[in-house]
């Protein structure tokens, strides 16, 4: 499963990036907004200061909801830099700009996804990878993880090539579960990422590995 940071936040993209295991990551406007990056050219310069940074993909929003104005932004971000790929929205006007994107050779994340047929339609559109929100279906009382197994369902019955990227991530059982399940990539906060890391029986056992070697070089 790939790992992607979901932030716009430099300085947690570095530290995801030095633990040798980032693959990748996602951005959106308020993510973008967070991290105090307002006004068109900042927010370009930011998606190419994030490109510097990490090797794999970076997903990039449009902010258009007509046809017209997101392929006009869809093409200027994929000139930005080879690493970035066209978040759009999950709506009509984004399925058809998505359609039109694949023909042209330009990666998508079809983002804002919630149902099985919206991820159906993202995949019959080409998308390179579709974006289930998983936290915020727990937050209304829906089990987000059980979207990405029926997304995994539907897509292998069809072998469709866009991959599950598992969003909205919250914390360290839904990467495991997520893996679990087979989603191609999940993209969550560094928090959840370096969760991983944790077992108290590692802390416990370095603890006591460390003491016994002292003991045999005092
Ligand atoms: O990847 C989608 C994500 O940015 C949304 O996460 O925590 O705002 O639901 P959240």
């Amino acid at each position: 499963m790939k790992f992607f940071i979901d932030t716009a936040n430099l300085d947690q993209i570095k530290e995801a990036q030095a633990l040798g295991i980032l693959d990748g990551v996602t951005t959106n406007p308020s993510l973008m907004a967070k991290e105090g990056i307002t006004g068109h050219d900042n927010i370009l310069k930011h998606y190419k200061a994030i490109c510097d940074i990490v090797d794999g993909d970076v997903s990039a929003e449009v902010v258009s909801t007509d046809f017209e104005g997101m392929i006009k932004e869809g093409e200027a971000l994929a000139d930005l830099h080879p690493q970035i790929v066209v978040k759009v929205p999950m709506i009509k006007e984004g399925l058809k700009a998505i359609a039109y994107f694949t023909e042209q050779g330009i990666r998508t994340n079809c983002t804002l996804v919630f149902s099985i047929g919206q991820a159906l339609l993202a995949a019959k559109a080409g998308a390179t990878y579709v974006s289930p929100f998983i936290g915020r279906l727990d937050d209304i009382s829906t089990d987000g993880l059980v979207l990405i197994e029926d997304i995994r369902t539907v897509y292998d019955n069809y072998e469709y090539e866009t991959q599950i990227l598992a969003a909205s991530v919250r914390h360290t059982m839904h990467i495991v579960e997520c893996a679990k399940i087979g989603a191609d990539v999940m993209t969550g906060p560094l928090n959840a990422i370096e969760g991983l890391l944790k077992h108290p029986l590692t802390d416990s056992g370095l603890e006591k590995f460390l003491a016994d070697y002292a003991k045999g070089n005092s």
